[in-house]
């Protein structure tokens, strides 16, 4: 399973990439927001650090103007994935956008049948949204599961980016169904190393260590 951080942060992308657990970054308009920084140059300093995919989504909401601006976003670096609303415009711009060669990450996902029509466009990521599902008491993992299903029946490529990934139980149930990547908030990632038995285990031998003193250096 990949790894993609879900922010504009570059400190927070850093410290995971230093750690090899970054496979590629996603952002969207409110994390752009969030760094107070400028699209263009934000999102060229991460692909400065991070090898693998970065979405940069289109501001638009026509199928022409995102085509343009699409065409502009790749132009900061080979490793953009323009991302596009899973709206009828966001199809046709994914169908040439994909046509051309260049990464599509359909963002806004919540529906299996709109995971299909992403497929049929050429999508190369689909990102259907766990957590805003669950937060109008809809089953954010279901739907993860439906899709995994669609694809496998037809052969489908379009990878499932399983996204507004909020706990590190939906990062396990994406990675039980068979989700291919993840996109995840940086402290979602970092709190999956958590255990109250390693905080306990670890507790009892720094104890040990005291009590023997025992030395290595
Ligand atoms: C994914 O690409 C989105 O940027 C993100 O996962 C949305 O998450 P949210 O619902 O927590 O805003």
């Amino acid at each position: 399973m990949k790894f993609f951080v879900d922010t504009a942060e570059i400190d927070a992308i850093a410290e995971l990439n230093d750690l090899g657990m970054v496979d590629g970054v996603t952002t969207n308009p409110s994390l752009i927001k969030k760094s107070g920084r400028d699209i263009i140059e934000v999102t060229k300093a991460i692909c400065d650090l991070v090898d693998g995919p970065v979405s940069a989504e289109v501001t638009a909401t026509d199928a022409d103007t995102m085509i343009k601006e699409g065409r502009k976003l790749v132009e900061i670096a080979e490793n953009i994935a323009v991302k596009v609303p899973l709206t009828w415009d966001g199809l046709k711009a994914c169908k040439v956008l994909s046509d051309d060669g260049h990464m599509v990450n359909v963002t806004l996902c919540f529906s299996a049948n709109q995971a299909l029509l992403a497929a049929k466009a050429g999508a190369t990521f689909i990102s259907p949204f766990i957590g805003r599902l669950d937060d109008i008491n809809l089953d954010g993992m279901e739907l993860i599961e439906d899709i995994r299903t669609i694809y496998d029946n037809y052969g489908f490529e379009t990878q499932i980016l399983a996204a507004s990934i909020r706990t590190v139980n939906h990062i396990l149930d994406s990675a039980r169904i068979g989700a291919d990547v993840i996109t995840a908030p940086p402290a979602v990632i970092k709190s999956m190393v958590h255990h109250p038995l390693t905080d306990k285990g670890l507790d009892a031998f720094l104890a040990d260590i005291k009590a023997a003193d025992i030395k290595i250096l």
